[in-house]
């Protein structure tokens, strides 16, 4: 989700938990690369699948139909994906008869550029275009290749119940915006995803209850930009002339929209993301305060510290400006969490705009942090009008730089929690043992504690006695 958190590279073909629907014969094997919402993208995927006759399977070999839900954030990302078509089709020679199909932003990035370069692919599908997806197979077993990349203006499969595939049981996703409209240069997601437009509240209700039904704990609330939530009765935002007819109407913001899920649901965690500082107002951080359920840690990308490469980059704030914001977070809600998106090596960026990054870094002292080194994207503005000039040896030595930095505050903030009490939700078995569960806390830190008469699923104190540079170690009290 994007960020949302970047999980590049990691979620890969998970088992699916939720019963297979009866009478479904044909096998779906579906990959999701990058964000959150792919993840959930892939679910929703996977709903409309399901009433085509495809039960989802974790076995490669067997399946009639291979989907891969694409990332293009970073070059990196990218490769990634072609090394896994050269996977499929080592599988298709054994299994001549199954389909490929890629999803998301690659797709859309690539369109029939993809059936070209890639003679494995049978079918190319833009993220807003999955309804589609029927008619599409229905060209492919004719022997045709088949592509739909249209953007809309509308789409956000609010009436879709995710088929829950990569869940614990314990923690969903919830989607309530697509696309964004902010342009920011380096970024390729307004070119894949389109225009941004938000979620009907009663849908998002709807699929809460749904998952509260089901004894789902946690959920997220994911858009590339949550703070620009708002509905007022569909379409795109900016259709509107100006701000006062949007007052005019019952709008609903993001701030209305957490207080309305906080209130209906007093007894499931929200988390949200991802925030932008130019559109997050104090309203939802007095949300958060008013409510105990709504998790108190903001994801609260800033790419640079530096006013002027923000400038270059068209975030619409400056250094200062986010730097208040923060204050008044940490005025408001003094145990909030706080995580940051870096980028290092964005053209031009010079020594010294580096040094206002590591500045900030220590100004703020995030609990958490996703780095990256800049990475060009055909077609974004800063492709197309600045020198990506900064040498990749310089660009990784900074990212080192910050990483170093963040890690130090993340040791900083885990070890605050020693000797305190925190309430953990139980998210599984630990990975490294099988005697230990697995939490997180309000503030998204990670704890392991001894097993004992608890279940997935339950809110336990756990007091904390030890930390390692990622995870809080303790026991139940
Ligand atoms: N909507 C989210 C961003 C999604 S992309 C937001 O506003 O934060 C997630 C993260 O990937 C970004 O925050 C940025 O740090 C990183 N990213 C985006 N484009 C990139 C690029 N071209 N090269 C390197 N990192 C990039
Ligand atoms: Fe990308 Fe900026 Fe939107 S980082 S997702 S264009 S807020």
């Amino acid at each position: 989700m994007g960020s949302e958190k970047v999980i590049e590279e990691k979620n890969q073909g998970q088992a699916l938990l939720t019963e297979k629907k009866e009478g479904n014969s044909k096998k779906l094997y579906i990959e999701s690369y990058g964000c959150a919402m792919n993840l959930n993208d892939s679910e929703i995927v996977a709903s409309i699948l399901s009433k085509e006759g495809y039960n989802t399977t974790h076995i490669i070999e067997e399946a009639d139909l291979v989907l891969v839900n694409t990332c293009s954030i970073r070059e990196k990302a990218e490769q990634t994906v072609r090394k896994r078509l050269e996977k499929y089709n080592a599988v298709k020679k054994i299994n001549p008869r199954m389909k490929v199909g890629v999803l998301g932003c690659m797709a859309e990035r690539l369109k029939a550029k993809f059936l070209e370069e890639e003679k494995i692919v049978d079918l190319v599908v833009g993220p807003d275009a999955y309804r589609d997806l029927p008619n599409l197979l229905e060209e492919v077993s004719a022997g045709r290749d088949a592509i739909n990349v249209i953007l809309s203006k509308e789409e956000t499969y609010g009436d879709v119940s995710p088929v829950r595939l990569n869940s614990n049981g314990v923690s969903a996703f919830v989607s309530i915006t697509r696309g964004c409209d902010n342009m920011c240069t380096f970024c390729v997601v307004p070119f894949t995803r389109g225009r941004e437009r938000s979620r009907e509240p009663k849908s998002i209700l709807e699929e809460i209850k749904q998952l509260s039904e089901q004894n789902y704990k946690e959920i997220t609330l994911l858009g590339q930009n949550v703070d620009s939530y708002l509905w007022y009765g569909g379409g795109l935002k900016k259709d509107f002339k100006n701000a006062s007819e949007i007052a005019q109407t019952t709008a609903v913001g993001f701030a209305e929209l957490l207080e309305m899920v906080a209130v209906a649901f007093p007894k499931i965690r929200i988390r949200f993301s991802t925030s932008n500082p130019q559109d997050m107002n104090l309203d939802v951080i007095h949300a958060m305060a008013k409510h105990k359920n709504i998790c108190k840690y903001v994801h609260l990308p800033v790419q640079s510290g530096s006013t002027s490469v923000l400038k270059r980059m068209n975030r619409q704030h400056s250094r200062e400006e986010y730097m208040e914001l923060i204050d008044n977070i940490k005025k408001i809600i003094p145990e909030c969490a706080l995580s940051q998106d870096m980028m290092t090596g964005f053209c031009g960026e010079t020594e010294e705009e580096h040094q206002d990054t590591l500045s900030l870094l220590e100004y703020v002292k995030y609990d958490f942090g996703f780095m990256f080194a800049y990475s060009e994207r055909p077609g974004t503005p800063a492709a197309k009008n600045m020198e990506d000039d900064i040498p990749l040896a310089v660009k990784k030595r900074r990212l080192a730089e910050i990483i170093l930095v963040q890690q130090k505050h993340s040791l900083y903030h885990l070890e605050q929690f020693v000797g305190k009490t925190v309430e953990i939700l139980i998210e599984g078995s630990s990975k490294k043992s099988d005697v230990h569960w697995k939490g997180r806390n309000s503030q998204n830190a990670v704890a392991v504690f001894p097993k004992g008469d608890e279940k997935i699923g339950d809110f336990v104190n756990v007091y904390i006695e030890d930390c390692t540079s990622a995870t809080l170690i303790g026991k139940r009290i």
